[in-house]
């Protein structure tokens, strides 16, 4: 009996097919494995680096020989340590998550350290262009005076609509009527969304269980099909001190945003990790984080408008306000957190939501 299965392609395929970048090197600290996402994601030819001491074709990406170092001498490993990789042709930069471990042989005996290095191009880390910026304050302020001033007269139409469906007799008409109070509704809704964008509610911070909350959520938005949800969560992860109705409100927008992509037979993988030595921006946060991951096999975001999806107002729906992910990513950033997406369009869309434990 064995309890391994012979596949048809040998590790060397393994390697060579993976999207994430590998670098290994061994107890000398040399160079010796080097895959084809790892030439792609430098921008180093493997020729150039195989059987050479680590740090010397490293010079400008120091933090990958660090933390290779300090995983095959201390032990120290990390995971997603995020780092800015300098590419070696081009001259940008791209951010890439690096996760290391120690390499061992069938005795146990260490001889070596790998590195995982993954792209993270599509993240949007929270520290974006001024230009954003400056475009978000200007459109705050004047986005909340016009919320506010539609507001009033809005309610006021919406009563007379009532009043009014009230005293008719004819159903045909009071149809009419309904569908004003509805669209009324709607417009109401994105002008409370708009004005919750625009000056978020003071943060009220208490311990709440994440699952609870996710929970919470799926059940709202599941209705009769709760079976779309699957659900994979880490039990380790303890409370997490936020504003738990903010949150509920970010993986609200999220998971609204997940359905509304999905066809028939789709589904919304919600997964919770508690992740270890995180640190997505230059001297950025330390410490532990717990990642929210919002899967879906719907549309998927077409990659022209990936940098539009976090601007306010910007909608591919009929009907859509284009605030989901504007709110979503300020509460997030209120919160101390990240946001990363990743899509396939026709495959589909990964959104994490990364959160500081306390
Ligand atoms: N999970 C997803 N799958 C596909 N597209 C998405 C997803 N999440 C967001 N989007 C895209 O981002 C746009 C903006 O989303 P959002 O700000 O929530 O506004 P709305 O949902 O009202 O359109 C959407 O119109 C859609 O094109
Ligand atoms: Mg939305």
């Amino acid at each position: 009996m064995t309890d391994t299965v012979k596949p048809s392609f040998s590790c060397e395929d393994l390697l060579e097919s993976i999207a994430e970048g590998v670098i290994a090197i061994d107890t000398d600290s040399r160079i010796c494995v080097f895959n084809q996402s790892a030439e792609k994601l430098l921008e180093v030819s493997r020729s150039l680096v195989i059987g050479r001491p680590l740090g010397e074709y490293f010079k400008r990406n120091p933090r990958i020989s660090e933390l290779l170092k300090a995983t095959l001498e201390e032990g120290r490993l990390f995971a997603e340590y995020g780092e800015k990789l300098f590419r070696r042709i081009t001259g940008d930069t791209i951010p890439a998550g690096i996760t290391t471990s120690q390499l061992f042989d069938a005795e146990g005996n260490i001889q070596g350290a790998a590195a995982l290095i993954r792209d993270l191009s599509g993240i949007k880390s929270l520290e974006e262009g001024s230009l954003r910026k400056e475009r978000l304050a200007y459109l705050g302020t004047f986005a909340a005076k016009v919320a506010h001033e539609i507001k009033n007269p809005l309610s006021g139409m919406r009563g007379a609509a009532q009043l009014l469906s009230r005293r008719m007799a004819d159903p045909g008409h009071k149809e009419y009527l309904e569908v004003i109070m509805k669209e009324a509704d709607r417009l109401n809704t994105i002008l409370n969304g708009m004005l919750n964008f625009t000056k978020p509610a003071k943060l009220r911070k208490k311990p709440f269980n994440i699952h609870k909350a996710l929970d919470a959520v799926a059940f709202l938005m599941g209705d009769e099909k709760l079976s779309i949800f699957i659900r994979s969560y880490d039990p380790s992860i303890p409370d997490i001190s936020g504003d738990e109705n903010q949150l509920k409100q970010v993986f609200l927008n999220l998971v609204k945003n997940a359905k509304e992509a999905l066809g028939e037979g789709g589904s919304i993988h919600l997964t919770t990790r508690a992740i270890t030595e995180f640190h997505i921006v230059e001297g950025g946060d330390k410490g532990r984080m717990v990642s929210i991951e919002i899967r879906d096999n719907g549309c998927g975001i077409r990659p022209e408008d990936m940098e539009k999806i976090f601007t306010p107002f910007f909608t591919t729906k009929h009907g859509g306000s284009g605030l989901g992910m504007a709110i979503t990513l300020n509460i997030i950033k209120e919160h101390g957190g990240h946001l990363k997406i990743d899509s396939a369009p026709g495959k589909g869309t990964s959104v994490t939501v990364y959160l500081p434990l306390a």
